[in-house]
């Protein structure tokens, strides 16, 4: 039985290779796509989460509309630098006729997980606004789900959106806190490993020459984000952030994880810190990280075997 996914996402050309992977992954079933702000507006990543289903031939898959700012801030913005001011690398796609449901992402999500109670994974790959709303108004959310997945967060190693914190949980540091402080499975697939799987310009090559309609999808939206690598980063290719979750769904032994509690910084200049609590047990540890649930934190990562998994579910067999 493949395992049932619902993927929460701000696409982001990094997004939508995550998306596509899962889509081609048979040990894999989405089940809906809920989108939230964050590389864009809610109304752009909205749109593009319909234009990757309906380009993937996926129109039974529903998008539910989700949050358009954080639950206690204000949105940072969108990154036209990084993802393209349209979210997929200012790649001209005609608008989708496909639309989303007539429900919140919260209440969507809701409903999924409790139609299939156990059974489904949720796939964050944004900021965690949605999932901190759904546990507001939901607080028996954490006993249905099997198994939340996150991409964000930065345990021993510096940010990406600022010098200390990582984009997505940037984008929500008091929705993430909630969600590392809920009572479920949670795996934070963060900057600690994404930035050890670097996917060269020649496997690009390799993915985006193939003549299916996600590798024409991809070839359209990758040369802006891949020049943004290039040109801040310094590096051949991208750091494979989302995809780099469906590789942990599909090949979690690729991975090495601690457990440990986590706690999101929320004020002043290391907002959005995802600070591990290393040593202490639960009794002695300092009040700020007491009780709180241990999360797999990734911390290492056979990067090969992800690259290679990358490429084989979009490659020209796909
Ligand atoms: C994360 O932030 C977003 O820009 C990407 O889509 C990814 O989810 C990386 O820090
Ligand atoms: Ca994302």
């Amino acid at each position: 039985m493949p395992r049932k996914l619902i993927i929460d996402t701000d696409p982001g050309v990094d997004d939508a290779i995550a998306i596509l992977m899962a889509l081609a992954a048979s040990q894999l079933d989405v089940i809906a796509l809920t989108t939230v702000f964050g590389n864009a507006s809610t109304d752009v990543t909205t749109t593009n989460a319909l234009t990757l289903l309906e380009i993937a031939d996926r129109a039974d898959i529903p998008v539910a509309r989700g949050a358009s700012k954080p639950i206690a801030s204000n949105y940072i913005g969108p990154v036209p630098q990084v993802h393209g001011h349209n979210g997929l690398g200012d790649a001209p796609f005609p608008p989708p006729q496909l639309a989303p449901v007539a429900e919140t992402a919260a209440d969507f999500l809701y409903a999924g997980v409790a139609e299939h109670a156990g059974e489904v994974t949720i796939l964050a790959l944004g900021p965690l606004t949605n999932l901190a709303v759904a546990l507001q108004q939901h607080p028996d959310l954490p006993s249905l789900v099997d198994e939340v997945v996150i991409m964000g967060g930065n345990a021993l190693v510096p940010g990406n959106a600022t010098p200390v914190a990582e984009a997505n949980i940037n984008n929500d540091p008091e929705a993430a806190d909630l969600v590392f402080g809920a009572d479920w499975d949670v795996t934070m697939v963060g900057l600690d490993v994404t930035h050890q799987i670097n996917l060269s310009s020649a496997a690009i090559k390799r993915i985006t020459i193939a003549d299916t309609p996600a590798a024409r999808l991809l070839a359209d939206a990758l040369p802006l984000y891949q020049g943004f690598f290039e040109a801040r980063m310094g590096i051949d290719g991208i750091y494979v952030h989302d995809p780099s979750t469906i590789a942990f769904l599909l090949e979690p032994g690729a991975f090495t994880t601690q457990a440990w509690p986590i706690r999101v910084e929320t004020e002043s200049f290391s907002r959005g810190k995802t600070w591990p609590n290393l040593g202490d047990t639960d009794d002695s540890a300092p009040p700020a990280w007491r009780g709180r649930p241990r999360v797999k934190v990734c911390t290492d990562a056979d990067a090969q075997r992800v690259l290679d998994l990358v490429e084989s579910l979009l490659g020209a067999n796909q």
